[in-house]
Order: C-alpha cells, then sequence, then structure tokens
C-alpha cells in the first residue's frame, strides 16, 4: 500500500528547473504523477524560458502553464542566486538581483498562482534555505531574502487556508548542486560547509525534491504554514565543535 498517496490529474510548476534542486523536483514531481512545467532562464524540454524576477513574465509563464494543461494545482518556488560579500561591498544592482530571484520572484508567484488556483485549491513550497533562519556569513542580501520567503509562507497559509490553498518552506541545507560548486569548490571552505551539518555530508538534490513533492501530496493537506527542516541537522546545534569534540575526546 502507498501510504503516502500520488498526485492525480495535477499541474505543478517548478521554477529553476534547469539544475540543480529544481532539476530532481521536476522528476519526482513527475514521477509521482503530476504533470510538471519548469520556469528557468534556460529553457529546454518542458521548461518554459523565464525570469522569475519578472512580474510580467511570471503572469504569462503561468497563464501559458493553465492554457496548455486547463489547471494549476503545485507551485514550488525553488529558483534562487547569491552574490557573496559584506554588504558595504555590495551594489545596488547585486541587491536587486538576489532581491529579484530569491524574494519578489516568489510573491509574484503566488500572487499570479492563486487565481489559477482558486476553484481547486493550491499549494505553495518555497525552496528556502538554512540562511532564512540564521544568517550566513558574506550574503545579506540572500540572508534577507531567505527570511522574507519564511513570512510569504506564512501569509499565504493565513491568507489562503479557508480556500484550501497552503504553503510550506523548506529549510534546505547544504546540497551538492552547481550553486554549491561555484561559490565553495573544493577547499576549506567546503569543508566547512560540510562540519556544519549533524550528517556529515552534503545534501542531494533529490533528498530535497522528495520532501517538496512529500509537502505538496494531498494527504499532507495539513501542513501549511510551517517551515521544515531538511538540513541534514545544521541548525539542530554546534555541529564543528562537536565533531572537533568527538575527535579530541575518547568515544564514551
Ligand atoms: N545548494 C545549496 O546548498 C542550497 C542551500 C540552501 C538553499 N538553496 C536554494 O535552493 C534553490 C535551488 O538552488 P540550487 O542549489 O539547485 O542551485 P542551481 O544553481 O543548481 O539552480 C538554480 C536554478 O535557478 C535558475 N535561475 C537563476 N536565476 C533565475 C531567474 N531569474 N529566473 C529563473 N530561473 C533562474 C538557474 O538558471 C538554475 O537553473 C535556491 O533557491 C537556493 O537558494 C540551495
Amino acid at each position: 500500500m502507498n501510504i503516502f498517496g500520488s498526485f492525480d490529474q495535477h499541474v505543478a510548476v517548478v521554477t529553476g528547473a534547469a539544475s540543480g534542486i529544481g532539476a530532481a523536483s521536476m522528476t519526482l514531481f513527475r514521477q509521482a504523477g503530476a504533470t510538471v512545467v519548469g520556469l528557468d532562464l534556460r529553457p529546454g524540454p518542458d521548461i518554459i524560458a523565464c525570469d522569475v524576477s519578472d512580474p510580467a513574465a511570471v503572469d504569462a509563464a503561468l497563464t501559458e502553464v493553465v492554457d496548455r494543461h486547463g489547471r494549476l494545482d503545485i507551485v514550488h518556488g525553488n529558483a534562487g542566486i547569491n552574490i557573496p560579500g559584506r554588504a558595504h561591498s555590495l551594489s545596488d544592482q547585486d541587491y536587486r538581483k538576489v532581491m529579484g530571484v530569491c524574494c519578489d520572484a516568489n510573491f509574484y508567484l503566488v500572487r499570479s498562482a492563486v487565481g489559477h488556483m482558486r476553484s481547486n485549491g493550491g499549494v505553495f513550497v518555497f525552496t528556502t534555505s538554512m540562511c532564512g533562519v540564521g544568517a550566513t556569513p558574506r550574503s545579506p542580501v540572500y540572508n534577507m531574502a531567505k527570511h522574507a520567503l519564511i513570512g510569504l509562507t506564512r501569509s499565504v497559509a493565513v491568507d489562503y487556508g479557508y480556500q484550501g490553498i497552503r504553503a510550506v518552506a523548506l529549510v534546505t541545507g547544504p546540497t551538492h548542486t552547481a550553486m554549491v560548486d561555484d561559490l565553495w569548490p573544493e577547499g576549506v571552505l567546503r569543508q566547512s560547509l560540510v562540519d556544519s551539518t549533524a550528517t556529515g555530508r552534503l545534501s542531494t538534490p533529490e533528498e530535497q525534491a522528495r520532501v517538496a513533492v512529500f509537502a505538496a501530496l494531498p494527504g499532507s493537506a495539513y501542513m501549511n504554514g510551517g517551515v521544515v527542516m531538511v538540513d541534514g541537522g545544521a541548525t539542530a546545534g554546534w555541529n564543528e565543535m562537536a565533531g572537533r569534540m568527538l575527535t579530541l575526546t575518547a568515544p564514551a
């Protein structure tokens, strides 16, 4: 017996679908029975070219999805970028770019999608980050945007829950994708990312996508407005210190 259930005629949109967690999410939503359309700067099979930081482009893409498939049930707001630097070193353009993709885009998705969802209900799953509950050094705008996304998740729950539209935020931990390879290539910083977890490794994109699918399944309808940790225990404690203590002291 499949206690988790599956999608039935549900149509899902995944942003940032050309790479990493979004690509895995496309695959797993499809495997769970949904019709899936991606939105990304980089188009591809089943991926519409769309800059999600552009409100008109988001409106047009969601209308295209509904024209093509007749309905919209699930939005996985997942696209994200980071431009590292402390606040004094970041330009207006850097600020707008990161806020545009990580924060504004998800507001535009909600604003456009709820109109399409209203009669059927629906669900938003947002890929936030450990940076949504704490601050990663040298990422002030990313940290702000990911915190804000948790605020949007809670707002959707409060404003639309009674209409059967809900939202869940995933606190994604360090995951082996192009983003991490670009920002933290092999070396001490990469290792410290691993050491920040209690699990002692990076997540796979599939481990993140699986939780997105679980949160979106009709059987998970009572998950609404919540923040789900998918971070290998990274926010659970002082893991780097714990790791050193384990190597410096005799095992109990
Ligand atoms: N990888 C990690 O360790 C990690 C940790 C926490 C949170 N996250 C979050 O997970 C999400 C997915 O990241 P990933 O690690 O898979 O990165 P990734 O770089 O592999 O994928 C990001 C995708 O977003 C797309 N994208 C960027 N700007 C866009 C725009 N303006 N419009 C449409 N698409 C755009 C890119 O083309 C790319 O396909 C992001 O929101 C990221 O912040 C990642």
